[in-house]
């Protein structure tokens, strides 16, 4: 038994999530955790909202709500969308904790002490009329280059020339549209990321196993990006981590507050210690998984996130970590994602294009998409999510072959044996076969599993359920039962025996199904197979069953052509 620790990029506040954000990071870190626990581990499974930052800011000011009540109702409704999609997180926190300001703040402190933040003076806009600073992107003016009414602070999206605030002609707020604007000194505290290059670039460079996506994005910006320059940690807003260093004020820091990219992957660990006060567990429950001194040398920990996170992970953070001088538990693997397309386009938070988390709920069960989303995880390039091969992916993966491996097993065995297990004689050779063919799968399902391929895992899946309905087909037990009842009985009890194993196998991918399985089953045995043989007797005869509901409906034509009607912009 090994300690895994797993984290899933932390989704921001601002919005319901979009399913190209649900199957970049969430979805496959829960599959990987749910297929660790299943194989015996200790798993410490981690995520939270991520709840600084303007557009936190914005939003808050869009629905006219202060906006620490404004994340905390966001946290609440994400939290039960996680609940609903089946996320089986240890803990899901949240960045605006009081855990996350002290662990933020006693690093920022670390980092001084060791000389890694410069102090550097900066002018900026100030608005009088919304009383702080404005970022670049949120002044907006005419372009002087091409007179396009809108352009932003950082850059015209006219033109596409980049921009300083100070060029803009008639800049005013984009906020409050007020013009009453003025250019201001001001300090904030940089990042020496590139006292740290030599550290972080031999850290990487030892990191020999990760997905090429990982380590081409770290790469890149390490090399040729400007990745590892000094970066502004702080800012000028009211609401996130007020700058200190450890518990002492920051002296010229009044007012402000770190970076949301600062404290995010800070709370990976806070979220750790919430778990802890959460759960009535000590200091060193939680430290036991971050601290390489105190019991997490032994821990192997995966991060999970899309490729835009890359950067952030693979540099800023460990920047962070490495230059606290603290023993922290640094990551071990990075698994990251392409995106997810919608019908020919992106998905758009902004425009509402494409399914968000709630409404995917509302129109079918959670485990519909997330067999979708894992079979089709964007790991090799982009994916593409269209309603035909959604509705063809769960009319047959799940409905056709695994729904009605299960209804046409359980059925037939109430109508001709009762709802027991039957007895029958012993395998015969087409079982033993069977059993060779499963062992080869699982195994290769495992392997699958164990590297986080996670297409590669659906397919072993997909090719495990396809072997019990080829048995099924070839074995026939209604037309054995006509001449010999006694095989037809052997069958069937293979074949509801199957059924759990199934339900075992495939509980990371579909795990509402699962537990309808099992509860059909009337079993909670849920070891892993570790060998078919010996799995396919754990339902003895006489072992009492129900024929399930339908496990699985198939999508129907006129729902498929409503759903993307529907879906296609425009949130409601
Ligand atoms: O890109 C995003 O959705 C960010 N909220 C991810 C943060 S991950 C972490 F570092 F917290
Ligand atoms: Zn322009």
């Amino acid at each position: 038994m090994a300690r895994h620790l797993i984290t899933s990029a932390l989704p921001y506040i601002n919005g319901i999530k979009h399913l190209g954000n649900l199957v970049g990071s969430q979805l496959p870190a829960d599959l990987y955790a749910r297929y660790l626990r299943a194989r015996g581990h200790e798993v410490m499974f981690i995520c939270a909202t991520d709840e600084h930052g303007t557009p936190a800011e914005l939003a808050a000011a869009k629905t006219g709500e202060p906006v620490a009540e404004y994340c905390a109702r966001m946290h609440g409704e994400q939290a039960e969308l996680a609940r609903g999609f089946g996320l089986s997180f240890d803990h899901y926190g949240r960045s605006s904790s009081p855990r996350n300001h002290v662990l933020t703040q006693h690093l920022a402190g670390k980092l001084a002490e060791n000389g890694f933040i410069r102090e550097v003076s900066e002018k900026q806009v100030y608005s009088n009329a919304d009383g702080r600073f404005l970022p670049d992107r949120y002044i907006e003016g005419t372009c002087p280059n091409c007179g396009y009414d809108k352009a932003r602070g950082d850059q015209c999206e006219n033109c596409t020339k980049q921009l300083d605030p100070t060029d803009l002609i008639d800049p005013r707020s984009a906020i409050s549209g007020s013009t009453d604007l003025e250019v201001r000194e001001t300090k904030h505290l940089y990042l020496r990321q590139s006292a740290l290059k030599g550290e972080i670039a031999a850290w990487i460079d030892s990191k020999t196993d990760w997905p090429i996506l990982t380590t081409s994005i770290a790469k890149k910006w390490l090399n040729d990006g400007d990745g590892l320059q000094d970066r502004g940690i702080t800012r000028d807003l009211s609401w996130g981590v007020p700058v200190k260093r450890g518990t002492e004020d920051w002296p010229g820091m009044e007012g402000k507050v770190f970076y949301v990219w600062f404290d995010a992957p800070i709370e990976y660990i806070a979220a750790t210690a919430e778990w802890a006060d959460a759960n009535g567990r000590g200091e060193a429950d939680w430290r036991s998984w971050w601290r390489t001194d105190e019991g997490a040398d032994d821990v192997t920990y995966t991060q999970f996130m899309g490729k835009d996170n890359v950067p952030f992970h693979t540099l800023s953070f460990p920047a962070t970590m490495i230059g606290s001088g603290e023993p922290w538990k640094m990551v071990d693997y990075i698994k990251s994602f392409n995106y997810l397309t919608y019908d020919g386009g992106q998905f758009s938070t902004s425009q509402g294009r494409g399914v968000f988390m709630d409404h995917a709920l509302e129109i079918l069960p959670a485990d519909y998409w997330r067999w979708w989303l894992l079979s089709h995880a964007p790991e090799s390039g982009d994916s593409e999510f269209t309603w035909e091969n959604f509705q063809q992916s769960v009319n047959k993966d799940l409905a056709d072959v695994l729904g009605n491996f299960v209804s046409r097993i359980t059925k037939f065995c109430r109508s001709k044996f009762g709802e027991v297990i039957p007895e029958g004689g012993e395998w015969g050779e087409v079982e033993q076969q069977l059993i060779a063919d499963l062992n080869t799968r699982i195994a290769a399902y495992d392997a699958a599993m164990a590297r986080t391929d996670v297409r590669k895992s659906a397919h072993e899946l997909r090719a495990i359920w396809v072997l019990g309905n080829e048995y099924l087909q070839a074995a026939a037990p209604w037309s054995t039962f006509k001449t010999d009842p006694e095989k037809a009985a052997m069958q069937v009890r293979l074949g509801l025996n199957l059924i759990r194993m199934y339900a075992v196998l495939s509980q990371p991918f579909i795990p509402f199904a699962a537990d309808s399985m099992l509860s059909a089953m009337q079993t909670d045995l849920r070891d892993w197979p570790q060998d078919a043989g010996a799995a396919l007797t754990a339902l003895p005869a006489g072992h009492a069953f129900t024929v399930p509901e339908v496990l699985f409906a198939k999508i129907s034509d006129e729902s498929r052509e409503e759903w993307a009607e529907r879906f296609k912009g425009v949130r409601a």
